[in-house]
């Protein structure tokens, strides 16, 4: 469904030329769920960002169903990095909505639609807030109930629960999945958190360090879902990544 082939970006500013990725190849099945994970600096969001059509590849070339990706599309759902995203002058529940008018529903089916998402996020009742009201974690997971009340076929996630504490992280976490599995969603998730990635993926694909950041390998999870964090399967994959990106780390 997604196809990266030998993708690289080169900045070019005031400061010269930065090659943030180089040579960036792999392919996401429809259905798939993919976390990419490296060090700092690596390239994972330039690469999300291609992906979702924000910048184009100075190299080599993202195909989406065939076709090359030119922009930003309604079938890609994208959650940014950071808060920063939501439109201040609308209501929390308002920016939920916003995108539903381009799917054709009513107002009514708009705030429904927006209110269910804004509860398993678990921000009920507090739809009537705008960004400035609230705190960063409140609009991160705002961000995250607009992009799932648009019902994407492809979810493109940057840490999306980088900024939660650890009980809403694994409400969210267990959330993402059965939504994922009920729906079939192709989900390219971004994550520096390795039990995060081993507990929701299919496949765990690790970059190198930058500059030229590329894939280094993929890790299978071949676990059933929801998965058991204690077991010798999860426990034995955990290790394979964590290996790969210690690596990094060290060199
Ligand atoms: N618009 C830009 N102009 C110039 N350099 C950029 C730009 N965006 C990213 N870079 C550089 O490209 C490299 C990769 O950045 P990127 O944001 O993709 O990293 P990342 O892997 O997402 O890191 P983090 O885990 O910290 O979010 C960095 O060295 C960064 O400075
Ligand atoms: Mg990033």
């Amino acid at each position: 469904m997604v196809v990266l082939d030998k993708v690289g970006k080169t900045f070019r500013g005031r400061t010269g030329a930065w090659e943030a990725v180089r040579g960036f190849s792999l392919d996401l099945a429809e259905g798939e769920f993919v976390c990419l994970l490296g060090t700092s600096g690596c390239g994972k969001t330039t690469v999300l960002n291609m992906v979702a059509g924000f910048e184009a590849p100075s190299a080599g070339r993202i195909l989406l169903d065939g076709a090359p990706v030119r922009g930003p599309g309604a079938e890609r759902g994208v959650v940014f990095q950071g808060h920063d995203s939501l439109y201040d002058w609308l209501s929390a529940l308002d920016n939920i909505a916003f995108g539903l008018r381009l799917r054709g529903l009513g107002r009514r089916q708009r705030r429904e639609r927006a209110a269910h998402f804004l509860g398993m996020v678990g921000l009920g009742g507090q739809g009537a807030k705008h960004p400035a009201e609230l705190s960063g974690g409140m609009k991160q997971r705002i961000q995250i109930a607009r992009a799932l009340a648009a019902d994407p076929r492809i979810l493109l996630m940057d840490e999306p629960f980088g900024a939660l504490d650890a009980m809403t992280r694994a409400a969210l976490q267990a959330e993402l999945t059965r939504i994922w599995a009920d729906t079939q969603k192709t989900v390219l998730f971004i994550t520096h958190d390795i039990e995060e990635a081993v507990a929701l993926s299919t496949r765990v694909a690790v970059m190198t360090r930058g500059p030229g950041g590329t894939l280094k390998a993929v890790v299978p999870v071949d676990l059933p879902f929801p998965r058991d964090r204690t077991s010798d399967g999860f426990m034995a994959a955990f290790r394979q990544v964590h290996a790969l990106i210690h690596a990094e780390i060290l060199a």
